[in-house]
């Protein structure tokens, strides 16, 4: 069974850096298999895990776009659409990557959406794990492009809109129908604890604990280093692998 999770919250608020240390986490402590998916069309989650990525999903879906209003294809099978979305997963040696990228530039992609969806639900099932770093907001839930996940972890820092961010996208992920057995509040950026039980009393979510301000990560960042390589001592990566026990991922 794969276990999808999805890290959300406004932008800023630290989910890629999240996601990250969520990564590391799991490459140190299992051996489980791992597609991350980078869903933010602002996409800077191959920078910061130090993978090179050429091609996105949405580029994929403009090739495609062009290729039909030029005529050269009549329509747009899944199956063809299905290649080329895998031919963009990025294998690295411990874990796959894919970018979305933009794909929604403009008009009408319902169908490419859809489609879409099918194929990221029949990908994840080839691994033990799915970690979608979301596109900042509630764009993602408007979108339902975390729909299907099983862990909802939604990341706040202590602005008011950090935190009305937050409660936001999980009043409108339980309005939306979503079926995450786990829905959780993550404080960073100088959030605090007693700030995070508010926020998820207030809209009946879970407290997932809070992430310390990191000197070493804010160093890796200016620095354009991968935050896989963090010391395994810095402050952030510990919090974030309490987090990963309280989940049960490790
Ligand atoms: N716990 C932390 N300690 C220090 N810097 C952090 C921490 N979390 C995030 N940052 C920094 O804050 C900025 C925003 O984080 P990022 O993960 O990119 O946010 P988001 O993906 O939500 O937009 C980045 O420069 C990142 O390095
Ligand atoms: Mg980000």
């Amino acid at each position: 069974m794969t276990l999808a999770i999805s890290i959300s919250g406004k932008g800023g608020t630290g989910k890629t850096t999240i996601t990250a240390l969520i990564l590391k986490t799991l490459l140190e402590h299992t051996d489980k298999t791992i597609l991350v998916i980078d869903a933010d069309p602002a996409s800077n989650l191959p920078d910061v895990l130090g993978v090179q990525v050429d091609t996105t999903v949405g580029d994929v879906v403009e090739e495609l776009k062009e290729k039909t209003e030029r005529g050269e294809l009549m329509s747009l099978p899944p199956e063809l659409f299905e290649a080329y979305v895998y031919e963009t997963i990025v294998e690295t040696e411990r874990f796959d990557l894919v970018v979305m990228g933009r794909t929604e530039s403009k008009g009408c992609y319902c169908y490419v959406n859809a489609v879409l969806r099918q194929i990221m639900q029949t990908l994840s099932r080839n691994y033990d794990i799915v970690l979608i770093d979301c596109e900042a907001g509630l764009e993602h839930i408007q979108r339902r492009v975390d729909q299907d996940v099983d862990v909802l972890i939604v990341v706040t820092d202590s602005s008011r809109m950090g935190i009305n961010t937050a409660k936001k996208i999980v009043e409108l992920a339980r309005k939306m129908g979503y079926r995450a057995t786990r829905i959780g509040i993550l404080g960073n950026l100088g959030a605090d604890a007693r700030l995070v039980v508010d926020i998820a009393s207030e809209v009946g979510a879970e407290p997932l604990g809070v992430v310390p301000l990191d000197e070493n990560v804010r160093k890796f960042n200016l620095e354009g280093r991968s935050l896989l390589e963090l010391p395994s001592d810095s402050p952030a990566y510990q919090a974030v692998k309490t987090v990963c026990e309280r989940l049960g991922l490790i």
